[in-house]
């Protein structure tokens, strides 16, 4: 059992995650309307990828035993300034998801919450050598 400072972090977290797959579908849906068939394909898979880490995070919250509480998830922007712009908006958010993550791991660390800590140590927000 996580406590509950721990699952309302980790409840964020898969609103972040699922934040980013929109995040993603709309820079595919984008670049579909550009005709950019192969960036629209390459953010589909970044949709895909985001929406695992946000069930990874779900079924976690769920053997630990703790109340899954699904967040409103924001709109994400619908029109970028240039192909170059999404991929800039990428790293910049990919920079911000892992900080996001990184302090939930010290939270873990900090409240001696070995499960949640070895879970996200593993997590592959955090194996990421480099933002895309
Ligand atoms: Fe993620």
């Amino acid at each position: 059992m996580i406590g509950k400072k721990i699952a309302e972090e980790l409840n964020k977290q898969v609103n972040r995650e699922f934040y980013s797959a929109y995040f993603y579908l709309s820079m595919s849906a984008y670049s579909d309307f550009l005709g950019l068939k192969g960036f629209a394909n390459w953010f589909i898979q970044k949709n895909k990828e985001e929406t695992q880490h946000a069930m990874k995070i779900y079924k976690y919250i769920l053997d630990q035993g703790a109340q899954m509480k699904l967040l409103p998830v924001e709109q994400p922007p619908s029109m970028f300034d240039s192909p170059l712009a999404m991929f800039e908006n990428t790293l910049i958010h990919e920079q911000t998801v892992t900080q996001q993550f990184n302090e939930l791991v010290d939270l873990a660390a900090a409240k001696k919450d070995h499960a949640t800590h070895i879970f996200s140590g593993l997590s592959p927000n955090r194996s990421r050598k480099k933002p895309p």
